[in-house]
């Protein structure tokens, strides 16, 4: 059956930040998938750090300047939370 991918904001996302996070689950973006990041923290060769950095916001960016060879998507496959939407998306 087709199951529909949860829509995210970014204010939502933002409460999955490494700041003022009472969920302690830290969330990013990359190429507009959602992933809570969270139990890959402490296997990431870069530090834990480095991907509070990105947590609450897209990191694409950083991830691609940083290591543009890293296959993200096999890597945090089952990390999944779902897609980033913008806050006009959501009140479709
Ligand atoms: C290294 C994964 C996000 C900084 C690595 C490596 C992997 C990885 C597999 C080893 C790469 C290699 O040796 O060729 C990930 C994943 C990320 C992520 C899955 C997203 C969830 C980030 C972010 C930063 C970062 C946002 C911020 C700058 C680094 C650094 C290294 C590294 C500095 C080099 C560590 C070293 O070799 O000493 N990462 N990374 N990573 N990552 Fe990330």
């Amino acid at each position: 059956p087709f199951v529909p991918l949860r829509r995210i904001t970014p204010s939502e996302l933002a409460t999955h930040g490494a700041r003022k996070n009472e969920s302690k689950l830290y969330w990013t973006v990359l190429e507009g998938k959602v992933y809570d990041m969270t139990p890959y923290l402490p296997y990431h060769p870069g530090g834990e750090k480095e991907l509070l950095r990105v947590a609450g916001k897209d990191g694409t960016k950083l991830f691609n300047l940083t290591h543009p060879w890293v296959n993200w998507d096999n890597m945090l496959r089952g990390c999944e939370v779902g897609i980033l939407v913008s806050e006009n998306e959501m009140l479709k």
